[in-house]
């Protein structure tokens, strides 16, 4: 059985639970007047931006949008679209999010350097996986193997094009999969020692779905594997999110949850907590790492 007794994130289990979003009702999809004029104005002058742009065709949230986030490359048509499109990429919850990126990457190096046995790590939701690309590339030593998991066709291609651009095409595997269907998680080899969920469960309103999905990933590992997930208990714009087109074309809402809670439903899964820290300094994401005993 591996133990990580030095991995270096070892925050208090309620980072940021306090935050009042939490208690927020669930959003609810009809918009107010300012989330409709701001919809229209996106829709309008959006297209300009390129991120705006990749927003509007494959959803804000998806991996594919988070990918070009993560590239931080103002880009646009006009003149103005380039304006528009670093106004957009300087968002809070963008600059966030290219913080979450880090923090998981210094995650799984401190993992790495902590065993020497090769790992096989799943992201069950990858989107194009640019923090588990980054990781290979700058641990070009490390015995790693991942298998970046997502939906969405798009991303995953993307993750693709970078993973040829940087070298590591040997050591990650990109393919569609569902997250939250047992019977896909069981069926994927080899068998995973790090199971990672980024940026995906506060997308889903319906908190059974996530607690399931926690119990699948608890029959997925073996004794002494890991389960890293990122939980997003603050969001200072969420109404402003709701006016932005999501996947599927409707408002993208997300739903806030203490990291409390998310540790309480792995625990009720079987997981030990190992650590949950903030994963940037607005305080709008943690990362929780929880061990199967
Ligand atoms: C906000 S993105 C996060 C992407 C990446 N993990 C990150 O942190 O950059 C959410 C991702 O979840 C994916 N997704 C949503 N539902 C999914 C499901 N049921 N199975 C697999 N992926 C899913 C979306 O396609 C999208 O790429």
């Amino acid at each position: 059985m591996t133990t990580y007794p030095h991995l270096p994130l070892t925050t208090p289990a309620t980072a940021s639970s306090t935050s009042n979003d939490v208690t927020a009702p669930p959003r609810h999809a009809r918009l107010g007047v300012r989330q409709r004029l701001l919809g229209l104005g996106i829709r309008a002058l959006g297209p300009l931006s390129q991120g705006m742009r990749i927003g509007l065709r494959h959803g804000f949230e998806s991996g594919s949008s988070l990918d070009y986030v993560y590239d931080n490359q103002a880009q646009g048509r006009l003149g103005i679209g380039k304006v528009l499109d670093r106004a957009y990429l300087n968002q809070t919850g963008w600059r966030s999010i290219r913080e979450r990126k880090a923090t998981l990457k210094d995650t799984l190096r401190a993992l790495v350097a902590l065993r020497s046995e090769p790992l096989v790590i799943l992201d069950i939701a990858a989107g194009g996986g640019r923090y588990l690309l980054e990781f290979l590339a700058e641990c070009p030593a490390a015995p790693v193997q991942v298998i970046a998991q997502d939906l969405a066709p798009a991303g995953l291609e993307r993750g693709q094009a970078r993973a040829t651009q940087l070298g590591v095409t040997g050591r990650v595997r990109f393919q569609t999969g569902d997250a939250f269907s047992l019977k896909n998680l069981l069926s994927i080899e080899p068998r995973p020692q790090v199971v990672i969920a980024s940026g995906l469960y506060e997308i889903f309103l319906d908190d059974l779905l996530i607690q399931t999905s926690m119990n699948q990933i608890f029959e997925l590992l073996t004794a002494g594997d890991l389960f890293i997930f990122t939980n997003q208990p603050h969001h200072p714009q969420l109404d402003d999110i709701a006016a932005l087109p999501n996947r599927f074309g409707q408002p993208w809402q997300m739903k806030l949850r203490p990291t409390a809670q998310m540790e309480g439903w792995a625990r009720t899964a079987g997981f030990e907590i190992v650590s949950s820290r903030p994963a940037d300094q607005a305080g709008l994401f943690t990362l929780t790492i929880a061990r199967k005993p």
